[in-house]
């Protein structure tokens, strides 16, 4: 059997290694996938960190890949060997990021458009699933702000907040925004951001590191035209789940990217709901296939941008420091993106 390099985290809290593992042939309904490109996530390493979710070791991480198909399963149309794909890996091995050939279901797979290349395609995948699903999904999963992901609606008018603008996952949310009509997009974010946000949709950009969580807010609704009904949580500690909570207007909701805002009654009718933006969590499935299927054209179209890129080196040996500097928070306003085929 064919093999290929792998990075396995060895157990629970333990370290990355890499080992060498064969290459599987795709199920039906799959693609087998060179991975060119594998973006890191902060999830990535919260899970090495925290030991939870992984039901088996050595584990496979990693969750947005770009690349090339090797090899089709049985029952798979629309795509061939060699086509340019991006998506998104899964918690169980064969499915993992960080190696170089990954199994991944073909109904959440998209076809690279030409006007980006690997590297910025693998920025795509988990940050703009988790900003669809959060704003646009119907409730209880998402606000249901357009749950057909419908290109036609437009909620001209509204304004809305994004608490971490320059975070990946906020990035997206605000080019969705943007795409919905929204008149006032405003971000939270390091002022360095300001011309980019504003670039790619934010219409007023506040200074994290002059307005504290706790007066946010406060600037927000000074901001607004008309009262906030929707905030985007995209940093998810407290300070900024509360600053969210309080900028919004009484029957308005705020999207976390926290699992913990489960259990935070925010009152006065507000509504405050985690994200699970994987493409694979079964709930999302049937919205995640038409994102998919939307998500290459938006792309196209200049409507949804990548993040911008950091390259890492030394292929899957760049992704342990790379996943350091992200818990260290020394990642700001690019995702960083490790190339698996050059490893040694
Ligand atoms: N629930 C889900 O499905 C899901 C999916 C994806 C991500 N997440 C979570 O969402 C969060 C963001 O993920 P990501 O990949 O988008 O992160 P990221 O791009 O790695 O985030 C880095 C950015 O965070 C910003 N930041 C940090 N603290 C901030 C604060 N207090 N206020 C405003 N900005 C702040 C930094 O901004 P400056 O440059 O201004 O310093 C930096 O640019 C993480 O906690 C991640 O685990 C959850």
């Amino acid at each position: 059997m064919a093999e290929q390099k792998a990075l396995q985290l060895e157990k629970a809290k333990g370290s990355f290694v890499i080992s060498t593992v064969p290459i599987l042939k795709p199920g039906p309904g799959q693609l087998s996938v060179k991975v060119i490109t594998a973006a890191l996530n902060p999830a990535d390493w919260k899970l090495q960190t925290l030991g939870v979710f992984i039901q088996k070791y050595p584990a496979v991480l990693g969750t947005d890949i770009a690349g090339d198909v090797e090899d089709v399963g049985e029952g798979v149309e629309g795509f061939s060997k060699g086509d340019k794909v991006f998506g998104q890996g899964f918690q169980v091995n064969e499915m993992g990021g960080f190696q170089q050939y990954i199994l991944i279901p073909a109904d959440i797979v998209g076809k690279i458009p030409s006007n980006i290349d690997y590297a910025q395609a693998a920025t795509i995948p988990l940050g703009f699933t988790s900003a669809a699903v959060g704003l646009l999904r119907e409730q209880p999963g998402g606000a249901g702000l357009n749950p057909n992901f419908d290109l036609k609606v437009n909620l001209s008018g509204q304004s809305a907040i994004v608490v971490g603008g320059s975070t990946s996952v906020g990035q997206y949310a605000i080019q969705l925004l943007k795409l919905l009509g929204y008149s006032t997009i405003i971000a939270y974010a390091s002022a360095r951001h300001t011309d980019y946000l504003k670039s790619i949709g934010a219409t007023h950009v506040i200074d994290r590191a002059e307005v504290p969580a706790d007066s946010l807010a406060e600037a927000a609704k000074k901001i607004a035209n008309v009262p906030i009904k929707i905030a985007f949580n995209a940093v998810g500690d407290k300070d900024s789940r509360a600053a969210c909570i309080d900028a919004i207007v009484e029957g308005g909701q705020v999207a976390d990217v926290n699992p913990q805002s489960k259990d935070v009654d925010p009152g006065n009718g507000k509504r405050i709901f985690p994200i699970f933006g994987g493409s694979h969590h079964p709930p999302h499935r049937d919205f995640n296939r038409i994102l998919w299927k939307t998500l290459p054209k938006l792309v196209e179209e200049g409507k949804i941008v990548p993040n911008r890129v950091e390259k890492l080196p030394n292929g899957l040996a760049g992704i342990d420091e790379g996943l350091q500097r992200l818990k260290a928070g020394k990642v700001s306003g690019v995702k960083l993106v490790a190339f698996p085929q050059e490893t040694a």
